[in-house]
């Protein structure tokens, strides 16, 4: 079983990862958790450049980089874990290229998803959770951290990428939008009740 998190910097997203992880293990269950772009030493390294804000990277090797670092996420990791009957949790996953890459830098749709068809080699997520915030939100919960190369692309990308979220929310029948103001707790029962009852399916 495949669950990934959706949302802007700062929803909430690892926060609900670690608590759901602790919540399925305690059940016996078999938890993998991943975050994108990242989780492989190859991976790691495209991570560090993408993030690096002292490049400047055009919009399509930005794409091309979060799909190469993604198909050896899934081929190394992904496909294993879940051959092996493992639940995989991954903080982000090809819906961040659709909002960020797509909607966000504005990179023709048809582009879009024939990269994430490629970098994901195919697999698409079971659930997806989409933690919903304001921008402002995001920015007040992570105002002591340094901002990355992405975090400085300015208000107007974070309302086409917010733009983009909603867009796929109400298209894409995987996917449970969460207000993501609710406090913690709150949002971790919302989410336990709908893995609980994606695993009873
Ligand atoms: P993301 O992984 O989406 O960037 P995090 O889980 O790292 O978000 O959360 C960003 C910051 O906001 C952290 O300091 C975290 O403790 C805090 N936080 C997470 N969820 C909530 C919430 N529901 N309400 C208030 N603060 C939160
Ligand atoms: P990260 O610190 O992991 O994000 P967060 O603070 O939300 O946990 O940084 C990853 C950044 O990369 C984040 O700004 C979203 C962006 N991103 C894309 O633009 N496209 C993608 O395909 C992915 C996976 C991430």
């Amino acid at each position: 079983m495949f669950i990934t998190f959706e949302g802007i910097d700062g929803s909430g997203k690892s926060t609900q990862i670690l608590l759901l992880r602790e919540y399925l293990v305690k059940n016996g269950h078999k938890v993998v958790t991943l975050r994108e772009p990242g989780g492989t030493e190859l991976s790691e390294y495209i991570r560090a450049v993408l993030l690096n804000k002292k490049l400047e990277v055009s919009d399509i090797s930005e794409l091309l980089l979060f799909q190469a670092a993604r198909a050896d996420l899934v081929k190394t990791i992904v496909l294993p874990s879940l051959d092996q009957g493992r639940i995989v949790l991954s903080d982000r996953f090809f819906d961040s290229t659709t909002a960020y890459q797509g909607y966000g830098r504005g990179i023709d749709m048809e582009i879009i998803e024939k990269s994430n068809q490629i970098g994901s080699l195919g697999v698409l997520p079971d659930m997806t959770f989409y933690l919903n915030i304001e921008r402002s939100v995001g920015i007040d919960r992570d105002k002591e951290k340094d901002r990355d190369r992405m975090e400085l692309s300015g208000d107007e990308f974070y309302d086409r990428v917010i733009h983009g979220y909603d867009e796929l929310a109400k298209n894409e029948s995987r996917f449970i939008t969460i207000d993501g103001n609710q406090d913690v707790k709150t949002i971790h029962a919302l989410v336990v009740a709908e893995v609980e009852k994606l695993i009873n399916k």
